[in-house]
């Protein structure tokens, strides 16, 4: 094993390597530069792989890229985004992007989701990019750019897409399969945990970079009464540990009209057998998804993390998932950190979830595989709870395998050991992760680019909310 300055400087190497230039101007990264496959779209930037680079870039005083970017995908937004059969919404933000020349001048060209393998929509960038935007006002000082007219437009258009009226119910959103970071159909459709998460985050992000006047406020007026109702139902609905276990154990079914207890229909058999024995006596987590009939109890990692960072889990809910990491670590953080989602779908269930997907087979890649990015959602989460040896520990143990084993995209295996089958090796955001998590664990004041306190209102409307019941 090299020794840790060394590791750092290597990542540190390898991250400005893989920088995009466009026009002779930095915009982004690539997300993985293998020399031993065939690139596929890993030459591209990517807008969620592009986020922890983005924070480091801000930490280490070079906005410049970040602002690029910013203004790049801004443009690309409103750009055309037709093909086939294939039509998306205005404010979508690509998945991906591209430099491309044609008679000697230098473009962009993105992915919407129109050449995604599977079609799939990625609806977390625009929310990643709010975030994004966040982060750079808030390390620079800056306001002025978010101020700008084109950058409110961009963010009302999203906005537009993400508070558009739907066939649903809920306060969450609602999203197809594959929509963020799993990528692929794994049963994620609906109201996922990951998606939820990120869409309070950037909301509370839109809360901040509005400009006042009379769009504005009329758009923060709807933000901040959706905020208060998905904070509500995420805490209220999501969170599982022990005692809602047993709660849920013993509903009834099949209850009409508003007094129902169990109001989203679960029924006690679609507890898996799993869950009654791993979830700790301390300890608890916020479920994957939840729909009619449905509650996916896998732990799924961002979601979680993401939760923490935003003040969406409260303050006990986030030291209860914190207690979970730590007396389940084997399981989800294992030999890399961490897992991206545990357990496995296995046999029927893979098939039936995934479509028999070969590259979601049972503890690879995003089903139960070992992914180093999430290393730095794991150190902000330990270091925001007062927890940080945790992320120390994470950290150590990543730096035993990363640079040995190239720095790979994925682990497989039940306690992440093997490099993953089909993974990329020197994947840009497991190196800027790494570096990320070490950045947040030694100097924590530039937590806050990334996470958000608890609001008080907020908390203070949920007191009377649960005094009404
Ligand atoms: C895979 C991942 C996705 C990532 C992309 C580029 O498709 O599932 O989350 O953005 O690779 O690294």
């Amino acid at each position: 094993m090299q020794g840790q300055s060394n590791l750092v400087k290597e990542a540190w190497e390898l991250l400005e390597d893989a920088i995009v230039y466009y026009r002779g101007r930095p915009v982004g990264t690539v997300a993985a530069r293998d020399p031993y496959v065939e690139s596929l779209n890993y030459d591209q930037c990517f807008v969620r792989d592009f986020v922890s680079a983005a924070l480091l870039f801000l930490i280490k005083g070079k906005p410049e890229i970040v602002r690029n970017f910013l203004i790049e995908t801004l443009a690309l937004q409103s750009s055309d985004k037709q093909m086939d059969c294939f039509n998306a919404g205005q404010g979508l933000m690509p998945a991906s992007f591209k430099v491309e020349s044609w008679d000697g001048h230098q473009y962009l060209t993105a992915d919407f989701g129109e050449h995604a393998i599977g079609r799939v929509t990625p609806v977390d960038s625009c929310l990643w990019w709010l975030l994004l935007l966040r982060a750079y006002v808030k390390s620079t000082g800056d306001m002025t750019l978010a101020h700008e007219p084109e950058f409110q437009n961009g963010i009302i258009l999203i906005l537009k897409l993400c508070l558009a009226d739907r066939f649903d119910m809920y306060p969450t959103m609602l999203v197809p399969d594959g929509a963020f970071m799993i990528d692929r159909r794994m049963g994620v459709y609906g109201h996922p945990l990951e998606i939820q998460a990120l869409f309070y985050a950037a909301l509370r992000a839109a809360q901040e970079l509005l400009a006042p006047g009379r769009r504005g406020d009329v758009y923060i007026q709807v933000v901040n009464q959706r905020l208060s109702i998905l904070n509500f139902h995420i805490r209220e609905y999501y969170w599982l540990d022990l005692s809602r276990l047993n709660d849920i154990y013993r509903y009834r079914g099949e209850e009409f009209g508003e007094a129902a207890v169990n109001k989203f229909n679960i029924y006690p058999d679609s507890i898996p057998y799993w869950l009654t024995e791993w979830m700790p006596e301390k300890g608890g987590y916020l479920a994957g998804n939840l729909g009619p009939a449905q509650m996916d109890f896998r732990f799924f990692s961002l979601g979680n993390l993401i939760a923490i960072n935003s003040s969406l889990a409260s303050e006990h809910e986030a030291q209860s998932i914190m207690d979970l990491i730590e007396q389940r670590w084997q399981d989800l953080v294992g030999y890399m950190p961490m897992k991206i989602c545990f357990p496995a779908v296995e046999d029927l269930e893979w098939k039936i979830l995934t479509g028999c997907d070969p590259k979601n087979v049972p503890w690879s890649y995003h089903n139960g595989g070992n992914w180093p990015v999430l290393l730095w959602s794991l150190a902000a989460v330990a270091q925001k709870t007062g927890r940080p040896e945790l992320g120390w520990r994470a950290v150590e143990m990543a730096e035993r395998r990363l640079a040995e084993d190239e720095w790979p995209e994925y682990y497989d295996g039940r306690n992440g050991r093997l490099v993953g089958k089909a993974s990329r090796k020197y994947q840009t955001w497991t190196i800027s992760g790494y570096l990320l998590a070490r950045e947040f664990l030694e100097n924590p004041q530039h937590l806050n680019l990334i996470t958000f306190d608890e609001d008080p209102e907020m908390l203070a409307l949920m007191g009377k909310v649960r005094e009404l019941r």
